[in-house]
This record gives C-alpha cells, sequence and structure tokens, in this order.
C-alpha cells in the first residue's frame, strides 16, 4: 500500500490542551539528501519546544522561540537517518518533552514555557514526508 503523503509544513492543532500525559505521534520518512527537519509545539507568540535534527550537522537541536531563540540544548544522539522511516512519540511530562524515536526514549527537553495548556500548535516541516500525525 502506497503510504499517505501529508502537505509539508504539516500543522495541525493539538486536540488540547497540552498537558502532562499527553502525547503526540509523527511517523514520516526522511527526503534522500536532507538538510533539517523541525518539530515545533507552538502558541500563539512562540515556539515552546522546538525539535531540529539537523543532518548537515549531524546533531539534533532543540530550543525555545520567544521573540528570539534561547539557549541551544545538544542532546547526544541523532536518531534519524537520510531516506529512512520514522516514528517520533513525543510524551508531555510535569517535567517536560521526552522524545522517543523509532521506540527508544532519545531525547528529554525540560519545560522553559510552564503554561503548557497555551501550546496549541504542532507544526513539523523540513526535509521529510509526512505519513500522519496523532496529536
Ligand atoms: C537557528 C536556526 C533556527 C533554529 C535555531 C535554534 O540558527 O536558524 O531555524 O533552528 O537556530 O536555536
Amino acid at each position: 500500500m502506497a503510504s499517505q503523503k501529508l502537505a509539508v509544513p504539516c500543522i495541525t492543532v493539538i486536540n488540547g490542551p497540552l498537558k502532562p500525559g499527553k502525547s503526540v505521534i509523527i511517523r514520516g520518512v526522511v527526503n534522500t539528501n536532507p538538510s533539517r527537519i523541525e518539530i515545533n509545539f507552538r502558541h500563539k507568540s512562540g515556539i515552546a519546544f522546538h525539535y531540529n535534527p539537523r543532518f548537515d550537522q549531524n546533531k539534533v537541536v532543540c530550543n525555545t522561540w520567544d521573540g528570539n531563540w534561547g539557549q541551544e540544548e545538544y542532546p547526544a544522539g541523532m536518531p534519524f537517518r537520510a531516506g529512512q522511516p520514522f516514528e517520533v512519540y513525543i510524551y508531555c511530562s510535569d517535567r517536560g518533552f521526552n522524545v522517543s524515536v523509532n521506540g527508544h526514549q532519545v531525547h528529554s527537553y525540560n519545560h522553559r514555557f510552564m503554561q503548557l495548556h497555551d501550546i496549541d500548535v504542532l507544526d513539523v516541516r523540513g526535509d521529510l514526508q509526512v505519513t500522519s500525525v496523532e496529536a
């Protein structure tokens, strides 16, 4: 069966509010010759969690935008591969976001933006195809 392709950027309103215990799942395929992909948890005036696998730098960058970018975090490990399918599961806890890729918990990011219930949009973009989003 051919896998479905959603338009990229892929903007999904979170079936919210976002709160500890809530999770989202994104399935897709990384493009061949990718530069970057982004998963953004947005609120009206910023990005609470920017999850940014960078193939051009072989690392993952995490950050928060509140009018400016904050300090970048570089969690160890780059679980995405050019041309490969993936499943990303992101769990929101009371401490932060826990990211699992292909069934392995790989990254976490402590909350900086604390008004979790204001985080209402999941924005997936960059060098990938998105096949499904559950949010
Ligand atoms: C910038 C980049 C943004 C974002 C940010 C994260 O350099 O242009 O797209 O990834 O870093 O700190």
